[in-house]
C-alpha cells in the first residue's frame, strides 16, 4: 500500500507564492465588482454610542492605543467599571513580549500582576451595576414556538449552580472541562460556570464526529465532558450522546477515562429515555444542577492564567488547541464588542455563531455580556422553517445588531428578496460579517435589501489566535468599501510583507502580519508551545503570522484575500487539507489523496478531492460515497468533499512533493493558467487529470 508522505511543517509556506497568484486575481475580479470603488458612505444620521463618529476621532485613539498603550487599556478599565481584585502593576509596561524565535521563546504577557475574574465582569459587576432583572439571553429554539429567557440574576443563579457541580466532581482551577453541547442557554452557561472556578473550557462544535471528539479529549485529557441527549437542526435529529458514547469509548481504548459526564436532556430533540447511561459516569442534568446552591464564590485569576482552549485547524497536523488567557481576552472582548457593534445594554444583539467557534465565544458569549446587552442564542438553522427565518427573528425579537458570516448571507440571497422583505426588520441598526471574505455582490444585498441602507455594515477580519476582531470598520466612523474589512483596531499593528519578509508601504499586496501583541492574542497551543512558535513567529521572524494574504489600497484600506496555507475556509469553517487526506487515506482502496478547495458559490470555498486508487479498486458511485462518509465520521458532516476525481495520478516534483497549485487550477477549471509543469517528474500526468476529470 503506497502512503502519503508527511510533508514537512513548514512545505506550505513554499506553495504561498502561487496561492497568492490565485487569491490576486479572485480579488480583482471582486474589486471590479464593487460599485466604482467608492467608499459607501455611513448610513445617514447613524451616531454611535461610542462617540467615535470620525476617522480624525478613531486615528487619535488608535495612535493613543499604539504609543500609551497602559494609558488607553486603564482608560478603557475604568470607564467599563471593568472589575480587577488587585490593580495590575502600574509601576511595569502594560505588556511585555519576544516575538524573535532567534531570541529565546516565544513570550507574551500583558496587565502584570493583576487578577480577575472573566464570568464575575459579565454577570456579578453587570447585576452590581443595576442590571439584574434585565434579559441576558434570549433562546431561540428550532422550532419557531419555542424561546425562552434568563435575566442577568437568573444566568448568573444558573451559573453558579452548574460551578458548584464541577466542583463537587473534582474540578479544580486550571482542570479541562470538555463541552459538546447544542446551542441552548446551558452552553454559554457552562462556558461561564467554568471561567468562574478558573476550570479551561474547551468547547467542541457539535458537529464534529466522536472521532474529532475523542481526538480533543484526548489531547486536553480532560475527566469532564458536558453534553446534551440530542439536538434538531431543522428537520435532522443530531443523536449528541450517542457520539459522545463512542467517542468515550475510542478514548477508553486509548487508556484515558472520563470521569463525569453531564448530560442535559434536550426535550424537544431526543428525550432521556432514548440515551442510554453508563452508572457512575453519566448523570443527567437535572439531578445533578437544581439542586446546587444558587452562590459560588468566584476564583481570582492571575491576568496570564489560562482561560479557555478551542482547536482550530492547520495546514498540518493535528487541529491545535489555541490557548487564550484572562485579562488581556477579557479585555478584547469587551473593547471590541463595545466600538464595533456599538453596543449598550439594552441592545439585543444576535451573532449566529455557535459557540463551537470562537465567534460564539467573544461574539456570542462573553463580549456581549460584559457589555450588559441581551444576547440571542439560536439553537436552529437559517432555512427552517422557511427562508424567513432570521428576519422573523429579528422581528420576534427586535433585533438590533446583526452578526453573521458571508456564506449565510450568499445563501438566503440566493432564496430572493421576498422572505426579507416580508418582515419588518425596522429594530436592525447595524450588520456584521465574519469569516471568510464577503464578495460584494453579497455585500451590497446585506447593505440595501437587508439592512435598508440603514445600517452600517462591519466586515470584521479575526481569527481564533487573535481572540477578537482584528480590522474593521469603526460604525459610523468612516466610508465602507464592500469587501474591504477597513481599518485596524485599537492596540492592532498590521503590515504587509513581502516575499522576503520586508514590510511594505502605501498601496500594496502580500502577506499580513501583526507586528506587536494585542490583548486578546493568543498564549499558546495547549501542550506544544514549540509547534505555537513554528506555525506563527518562523515565517518571519519578529512577527506574528496570520496566514492570511492581504492587500492594502491607496486610501490605506485593508482587503483581506484568503489563506495562503492549505486551509480551506468552507462556509467560514477552517479545515486543514492535511486532516480531510488523512481521513481519506484511511480507506482500504484510497492509495493517496490530495485535498485543494475551489470557489463555491454559497460556501466561499468547496472541498475538491484528487483520489488515487489502489490496484484493483474499482473507481465508482459506491467507493465516491464511502470516501464521502469516511470523511463524514472521521471529522464532522461540514467537512465532507464537493468532489472526489478519481485520479489517474499525481502531479509530482522529482522530489515526490504534490504540486497543489496545478490541482487548484485543475479544480478551477483553469486550464489555461497551467503555467510551468516542466519541473513534474511526470508532465504527461497534467493532460491525463484534465481528460479523467471531463470524462
Ligand atoms: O482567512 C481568514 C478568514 O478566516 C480565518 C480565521 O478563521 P477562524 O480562526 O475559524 O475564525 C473565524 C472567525 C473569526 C482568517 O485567517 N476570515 C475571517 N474573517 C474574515 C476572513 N477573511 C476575510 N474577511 C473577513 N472578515
Amino acid at each position: 500500500r503506497c502512503r502519503k508522505t508527511a510533508e514537512p511543517l513548514l512545505s506550505a509556506f513554499a506553495a504561498r507564492r502561487d496561492s497568492l497568484g490565485r487569491v490576486k486575481a479572485t480579488r480583482r475580479k471582486m474589486v471590479k465588482q464593487a460599485v466604482g470603488g467608492d467608499p459607501v458612505a455611513p448610513p445617514e444620521g447613524f451616531a454611535p454610542n461610542s462617540g467615535v463618529d470620525s476617522y480624525e476621532k478613531y486615528k487619535v485613539m488608535h495612535d493613543r492605543s499604539l504609543e500609551d498603550p497602559k494609558g488607553f487599556w486603564s482608560d478603557v478599565i475604568e470607564e467599563g467599571g471593568l472589575h480587577f481584585e488587585e490593580d495590575f502593576d502600574r509601576s511595569q509596561d502594560v505588556f511585555s513580549y519576544n516575538y524573535h524565535h532567534t531570541k529565546g521563546p516565544i513570550d507574551i504577557k500583558w496587565f502584570p500582576g493583576g487578577k480577575t475574574n472573566l464570568s464575575y465582569n459579565a454577570l456579578d459587576r453587570n447585576i452590581k451595576q443595576g442590571r439584574g432583572d434585565q434579559v441576558a439571553i434570549i433562546w431561540e429554539g428550532n422550532e419557531p414556538t419555542d424561546s425562552s429567557t434568563l435575566t442577568y440574576q437568573e444566568l448568573k443563579d444558573l451559573v453558579c449552580q452548574i460551578s458548584n457541580y464541577l466542583k463537587s466532581v473534582g474540578v479544580k482551577r486550571g482542570d479541562r472541562v470538555n463541552i459538546y453541547m447544542p446551542m441552548l442557554p446551558e452552553l454559554p452557561a457552562t462556558m461561564l460556570a467554568c471561567t468562574r472556578i478558573g476550570a479551561i473550557h474547551s468547547v467542541v462544535f457539535a458537529g464534529f464526529s466522536a472521532n474529532s471528539l475523542s481526538d480533543r479529549i484526548l489531547d486536553n485529557k480532560s475527566e469532564v465532558l458536558v453534553t446534551a441527549s440530542g439536538v434538531l437542526r431543522g428537520k435532522k435529529l443530531i443523536p449528541l450522546k450517542q457520539i459522545v458514547d463512542d467517542a468515550l469509548e475510542i478514548c477508553e481504548g486509548a487508556g484515558h477515562h472520563v470521569k463525569t459526564c453531564l448530560v442535559l436532556e434536550n426535550k424537544h430533540a431526543l428525550a432521556k429515555g432514548k440515551c442510554s447511561v453508563k452508572d457512575g459516569r453519566d448523570v443527567w442534568w437535572e439531578q445533578a444542577i437544581t439542586s446546587q446552591p444558587k452562590e459560588c464564590d468566584v476564583e481570582w485569576m492571575d491576568s496570564e492564567d489560562p482561560l479557555f482552549m478551542l482547536y482550530t485547524s492547520g495546514s498540518t497536523g493535528k487541529p491545535k488547541g489555541v490557548l487564550h488567557t484572562t485579562a488581556g481576552y477579557m479585555l478584547g472582548a469587551y473593547t471590541t464588542v463595545k466600538y464595533i457593534f456599538d453596543a449598550k445594554p439594552g441592545d439585543i444583539y444576535w451573532c449566529t455563531a455557535d459557540c463551537g467557534w470562537v465567534t460564539g465565544h467573544t461574539y456570542l458569549t462573553y463580549g456581549p455580556l460584559l457589555n450588559g446587552v441581551t444576547t440571542l442564542v439560536f439553537e436552529g438553522v437559517p432555512t427552517y422553517p422557511d427562508a424567513g427565518r432570521c428576519w422573523s427573528i429579528v422581528d420576534k425579537h427586535k433585533v438590533t445588531q446583526f452578526y453573521t458570516a458571508p456564506t449565510a448571507i450568499r445563501s438566503l440571497m440566493g432564496f430572493g428578496n421576498d422572505w426579507v422583505k416580508e418582515h419588518k426588520r425596522t429594530s436592525l441598526r447595524l450588520l456584521g460579517s465574519v469569516g471568510e471574505p464577503i464578495n460584494p455582490e453579497a455585500w451590497l444585498w446585506y447593505h440595501e435589501v437587508v439592512g435598508n441602507k440603514n445600517c452600517p455594515i462591519v466586515d470584521t477580519w479575526w481569527q481564533t489566535e487573535t481572540g477578537g476582531i482584528m480590522i474593521t470598520p469603526l460604525p459610523g466612523a468612516w466610508g465602507m468599501k464592500p469587501g474591504s474589512a477597513t481599518f485596524p483596531f485599537f492596540g492592532v499593528k498590521p503590515v504587509v510583507l513581502d516575499e522576503k519578509g520586508n514590510e511594505q508601504e502605501g498601496a500594496c499586496e502580500g502577506y499580513l502580519a501583526i507586528k506587536q501583541p494585542w490583548p486578546s492574542q493568543m498564549r499558546s497551543i495547549y501542550g506544544d508551545h514549540p509547534r505555537f512558535e513554528t506555525v506563527y513567529f518562523k515565517h518571519y521572524d519578529g512577527y506574528y503570522f496570520t496566514g492570511d494574504g492581504c492587500r492594502r489600497d491607496e486610501d490605506g484600506y485593508y482587503w483581506i484575500t484568503g489563506r495562503v496555507d492549505d486551509v480551506i475556509n468552507v462556509s467560514g469553517h477552517r479545515i486543514g487539507t492535511a486532516e480531510v487526506e488523512s481521513a481519506l487515506d484511511m480507506h482500504h482502496s484510497c492509495c493517496e489523496a490530495a485535498v485543494v478547495g475551489y470557489e463555491h458559490p454559497v460556501k466561499g470555498q468547496g472541498i475538491y478531492a484528487f483520489v488515487t486508487l489502489m490496484d484493483g479498486a474499482e473507481a465508482n458511485e459506491d467507493l465516491r460515497k464511502e470516501l464521502v462518509m469516511l470523511v463524514r465520521s472521521e471529522i464532522g458532516a461540514f467537512a465532507a468533499p464537493d468532489a472526489i476525481h478519481f485520479a489517474p495520478g499525481l502531479p509530482k516534483t522529482r522530489s515526490g512533493k504534490i504540486m497543489r497549485r496545478i490541482l487548484r487550477k485543475i479544480a478551477s477549471n483553469e486550464y489555461d493558467q497551467l503555467s510551468d509543469t516542466s519541473t513534474l517528474a511526470d508532465p504527461s500526468i497534467v493532460q491525463k487529470l484534465i481528460d479523467s476529470k471531463q470524462k
